[in-house]
């Protein structure tokens, strides 16, 4: 297949008029239930030999559309999408830390994040070190044995800082550990921390990628294994999902990302200029 722009992936990817009668935007399926031919059906859709929608705590074909198109634009496998930002910080993390593991942040969170990290603390003894990440000694000389997980937000919500994900991405692989980026800020048009080497992409999609100040939610992309495990495991039982009306604002948001960017960097040029 040819390869497409950003801005025609935004508009296409994971949604097909042809499958929906024709029509140009996605449909929402606000449903909680997908009904099945027969009973025996359902048994085989619960028990995952059949491919099919059941609950939309489960799967929701409006939140599938958004995962694919959040997936293809940050150039990873698959996508996974919640109710919130945060819900998707405490899924990712929860999903890879144990009691007594360790996670390596970059100094200056989100502050939610890190009071999640407090939480974690408190409840499992997951401890977390917070450092500048600006060479690659100062990264080495702060991983632990126990340390599960590299977390970095770049630019840093409200410091904007930069770090180089390319070179913590580097020292990670050394060690077997992942690289979890928090790109609210950044965007997918702007930076895409998979194709520099990192793990898992997290977004508040509150911000950026909705652009209108309409809605709240989250967004992560990884590899297509850690997805379905997370969406089946930290996902489906602790909750947190996105609702099919919030995926479509998200879907129409998504569609001018490129624009929007584009002039909030001119913006930003201007303002420094200033
Ligand atoms: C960098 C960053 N990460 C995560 C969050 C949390 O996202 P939400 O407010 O959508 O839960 C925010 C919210 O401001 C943020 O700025």
């Amino acid at each position: 297949m040819k390869e497409r722009r950003f801005e025609t992936e935004a508009v296409h990817v994971g949604y097909d008029s042809k499958d929906h009668l024709g029509s140009l935007s996605t449909p929402i399926y606000q449903t909680s239930t997908f009904t099945f031919d027969s009973a025996e059906q359902g048994e085989r859709r619960f028990a995952g030999e059949e491919e099919g929608y059941i609950y939309s705590r489960l799967g929701n074909p409006t939140v599938t559309a958004l995962q694919e198109r959040i997936a293809r634009l940050e150039n990873g496998e698959a996508g996974l999408a919640f109710a919130t930002g945060m819900a998707a910080v405490s899924a990712t993390l929860i999903k890879l830390t144990k009691a007594n593991e360790h996670i390596l942040c970059s100094q200056g969170l989100y502050g939610c994040t890190f009071g999640l990290l407090s939480i974690l603390d408190e409840k499992y003894n997951i401890k977390s070190d917070y450092i500048s990440m600006e060479t690659e000694d100062q990264i080495r000389e702060h991983i632990l044995p126990e340390t599960s997980v590299i977390y970095v937000e770049t630019p840093i919500n409200p410091t904007m800082k930069v770090i180089d994900l390319e070179m913590v991405a580097r020292v990670a692989k050394e060690y077997e550990i992942p690289v979890v980026v928090d790109n609210t800020f950044s965007s997918p048009y702007l930076q895409r921390p998979i194709d520099l080497g990192c793990d898992i992409v997290i977004h508040s999609a509150t911000k950026y990628i909705g652009g209108h100040g309409d809605v709240v939610a989250g967004l992560v992309v990884g590899k297509e294994d850690f997805i379905s495990d997370m969406a089946m495991t930290t996902q489906k039982d602790i909750g947190g999902q996105m609702s099919p009306f919030d995926a479509w604002l998200l879907l129409r948001g998504i569609k001018t990302l490129s624009l929007r960017m584009e002039r909030h960097s001119q913006t930003a040029e201007t303002i420094v200029d200033a």
